[in-house]
């Protein structure tokens, strides 16, 4: 089946992350000085363009270390994120995650975050459910004042900081705590496999959501934008996701 070959491909990904040697990663910025991009980026998402074209040979590529992205909106589509965390995985952090997704006709049919570091591997299949290692995982059912916030600083835009803080506050004064994991992907899985209640950022791009949220979906969850609506995989914008009992309008 397509979807257990995309893991074998991916835990494979996982590998060469372990393995790493991360004193010769070669690390560049990208645009800001704390957007990092690592010759391990680069080196898994071509064997992901590789062996997932070779699985859908007449599927898009969309890749986060891309120069040119291809349009998702017909067809088949792999969106990817080689690594979801590469800060932490430079400062060996060890929470980062490989992103990926399938479309069809600009909807997402196959999301799959796998963590190499705790060998997790989170899959979900439009209309089948989401599981965790292959059992079935489901969202917290908890209200938010018993539940944990999942916070994402979208570091890479200062214009944003200064809401994105303020909206922080609101969220801590409502719920027990705040963590901050520094990976979208694990982020939205954390969410659908009910370990935490509510989880924003002010903005994402697609190849950071988009597998997480069929993920956070198939588990029963909600996703939409921060200031409502729903999320769009053509182009970046703000995420929030929550369980089943949480009532996040104080952010819109
Ligand atoms: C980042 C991570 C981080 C989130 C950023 C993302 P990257 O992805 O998901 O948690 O806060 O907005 O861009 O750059 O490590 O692939
Ligand atoms: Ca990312
Ligand atoms: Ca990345």
């Amino acid at each position: 089946m397509l979807i257990e070959q995309i893991q074998q491909v991916m835990r494979d990904c996982g590998q060469l992350m372990l393995q790493a040697d991360r004193s010769r990663a070669d690390v560049e910025t990208k645009g800001r000085s704390n957007n990092l991009v690592t010759k391990y980026d680069k080196a898994v998402q071509d064997i992901l363009r590789e062996k997932l074209l070779e699985l859908v040979p007449d599927a898009h590529f969309v890749g986060e270390e891309e120069d040119v992205h291809e349009s998702i909106a017909s067809g088949k589509a792999f969106i990817v994120d080689p690594i979801d965390g590469t800060t932490n995985f430079v400062k060996d952090y060890k929470a980062s995650a490989i992103s990926v997704a399938m479309t069809q006709d600009g909807e997402v049919e196959l999301g799959l975050v796998y963590n190499p570091y705790l060998d997790e591997m989170f899959t979900a299949q439009r209309g089948k459910g989401a599981y965790c290692n292959g059992k079935p995982i489901h969202v917290s059912d908890q209200p938010l004042e018993a539940g944990l916030t999942l916070y994402g600083s979208a570091s890479y835009y200062p214009e944003l900081i200064d809401d994105s803080f303020r909206l922080l506050r609101k969220a801590f004064d409502r719920s027990m705590d705040i963590r901050r994991s520094g990976s979208a992907a694990l982020d939205l899985c954390t969410i659908a496999a009910g370990r935490a209640e509510l989880y924003f950022e002010l903005r994402l791009q697609p190849w950071d959501y988009a597998a997480g949220s069929l993920i956070v979906r198939e588990a029963g969850g909600k996703v939409s934008r921060v200031e409502g609506g729903d999320i769009d995989l053509t182009k970046a914008c703000s995420v929030l996701a929550t369980g089943s009992k949480v009532d996040a309008s104080f952010l819109h």
